[in-house]
């Protein structure tokens, strides 16, 4: 259903709400066990621990561990996230971001002239952030777990330690990354790990197996204390890296307070900085709605709303490039951002049917990429959202010696230096500029909906700076455009971003007139397609799970 009338308000904001004419319609159906996971394995795994009665969180714990097994794109222990949880009154946010090591310095990856090296913030061991992953499963498992924590990691010890069946989209990313490595003479150990991945073929990963055990056995300490942080040490130094004993031990998880906010009688639940992504979430659904207070709301996905919505997403990117960082070390003007008055004021200059001077869009007031997401819902109605990352696919392309887990290249959020353009081609400035223990930007986006204080809706996805876009528009077609879970993810998605300029990066999917219609108007068309949306919809029928086709994943929904 497509409404006459809508208008954001921010939690936050002192703006007045406007006329929802949905509100009232808050019932659902009784909750089911429903994940919406990247693989098989995953999933199978987090549906089992739901079934012997663990919550949303125990299966997310397990959920994690599996994939740093299975899929090592992104899944990983040697990375970071960030979990949105919602439990029953009560809602959090789990920051596990990588934080930079103590050494690090602003201009780290600036040669003698004050350019940018090349690479050094992507491949190799100076490119890696402190990991974040197993102390925040750990400080997860302390606030929410029921099921023991040995039972929690166990499946991810089995698939190391036995193996798995190698999926033939896994086979086909080590192929391509082994190659594309080579050709770029950059310095790996990651085919001596990876190359017998073939698929069909079973793939055991011992090393990694050993130091599964040692989380499984001592917790946190496992990871950041003892053999497996000595190999992490000990690869630094061989290897020019940064993460020293003491910065494993500084490490902490920390425990947020997520960016809230009402729009369309619903309340969404999302990630607040060192995330860009709430904000510019709220921002993107926000200013569409503000257009549509004075024109007609487009259809979902014609010419006009690909064209409004890429409008939105420059205004976005120029506030996420001046703004945003890590709270704990800059003044994020969250508030200001997401007020109802300044969104209007930023929407009122959308045309309907020409394109911004890209210069002219400053910011408002006086971030292959890889990643992973899934969500999952209890029998109870809680519900995790959570985002986990080693940055580009398969990271930093090192594998901790010994350890036999992949190295995030998560450095390469912040901002090397202000106005170049980082792998996502996302612009930072002062505000993202490296620190030592800081965090870097992210545009990661777990995200939970709820409505009447039941979760409706749990989404999110990977890639780098077109998080924001996957997670506005799967949100958009599932409530406002009201699609089944199945058409909300596979729907095709579009991304703005600012720069480069008037380019906007879409799914093949759209009609040729559609495409025709935005070249015709100035845009440049970037085919490359972004993004694996997880997402389940509680609505009144029941509980449904998509798991986007593109991708290797799996939703389950188990029956009542
Ligand atoms: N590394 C991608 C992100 O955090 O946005």
């Amino acid at each position: 259903m497509i409404l006459a009338v809508i208008s954001v308000m921010v939690a936050c904001s002192n703006a007045p709400s406007t006329i929802i004419d949905n509100a009232n319609n808050t019932d659902v159906g009784l909750s089911q066990p429903a994940v919406a996971m990247p693989d098989s394995y995953s999933a199978d795994a987090a549906m089992q621990v739901l079934k012997e009665g663990g919550n949303a969180i125990d299966a997310a714990i397990t959920a994690q561990f599996v994939l740093a097994v299975t899929l090592p794109e992104a899944g990983n222990v040697g990375g970071g996230g960030f979990m949105t949880i919602k439990f029953e009154d009560s809602t959090d946010f789990l920051d596990y971001r990588e934080m930079a090591p103590k050494s690090a310095h602003r201009d780290m990856y600036l040669d003698q002239a004050g350019n940018v090296k090349p690479y050094e913030s992507l491949f190799g061991a100076k490119a890696s952030g402190i990991p974040g992953t197993v102390a925040g499963m750990w400080a997860a498992h302390k606030k929410y777990g029921t099921l023991d924590w040995e039972r929690l990691v166990a499946p991810a010890v089995d698939l190391a330690e036995n193996g798995f069946v190698v999926h033939e989209k896994l086979a086909n990313n080590i192929a391509r990354y082994i190659s594309r490595t080579q050709e770029k003479g950059i310095k790996s150990n990651f085919s001596d790990y990876f190359s017998e991945a073939k698929a069909g073929t079973t793939f055991k990963q011992p090393e990694l197996a050993e130091t599964l055990k040692a989380i499984q056995q001592q917790g946190k300490d496992g990871f950041y204390k003892g053999e497996v942080a000595t190999h992490i040490v000990d690869f630094m130094q061989q290897n020019g890296g940064l993460i020293t004993h003491d910065d494993l031990q500084a490490y902490k998880a920390v425990w947020r307070k997520p960016l809230q906010l009402t729009w369309q009688g619903y309340e969404l639940i999302t990630a607040p900085p060192p995330s860009s992504g709430g904000v510019a979430v709220a921002q993107w659904i926000g200013m569409l709605e503000a257009y549509d207070a004075t024109h007609d709301l487009p259809a979902q996905n014609s010419t006009e709303y690909i064209h409004v919505m890429s409008e939105i997403g420059k205004r976005v990117f120029a506030d996420r490039a001046e703004y945003m960082g890590d709270p704990d070390f800059v003044s994020v003007p969250v508030k200001a951002l997401t007020d109802a008055n300044y969104i209007n004021e930023r929407a009122a200059d959308i045309q309907p049917a020409s394109i911004s001077d890209t210069p002219s869009i400053k910011p408002g007031l006086k971030e292959s990429e890889d990643t992973t997401h899934f969500s999952i819902m209890d029998r109870w109605g809680n519900a995790v959202a959570n985002t986990t990352t080693i940055n580009l696919t398969f990271g930093s392309g090192l594998v901790v010696t010994g350890a036999g887990f992949l190295l995030n290249d998560e450095m390469d959020d912040f901002s090397a230096k202000p106005g170049v353009p980082n792998f996502f081609g996302a612009v930072g400035g002062e505000a993202n500029a490296i620190e030592p223990y800081k965090r870097m930007l992210s545009s990661m986006t777990p995200t939970l909906v709820t409505k009447g204080d039941q979760v409706v809706l749990v989404t999110g996805s990977p890639g780098g700076t077109t998080i924001i876009s996957s997670v506005a528009q799967s949100l958009l077609n599932a409530l406002l455009y009201d699609m089944s879970a199945e058409e909300a993810v596979n729907s095709p998605r579009f991304h703005h971003q600012l720069l480069p300029k008037d380019t906007i990066r879409m799914h093949n999917g759209f009609t040729e007139a559609t495409v025709n219609e935005l070249k015709a108007m100035g845009y440049t068309i970037d085919n490359r397609r972004f993004g694996d949306v997880h997402l389940i919809k509680r609505t009144k029928e029941g509980v449904e799970a998509a798991s986007e086709k593109s991708g290797r994943g799996k939703s389950i929904v188990q029956p009542y």
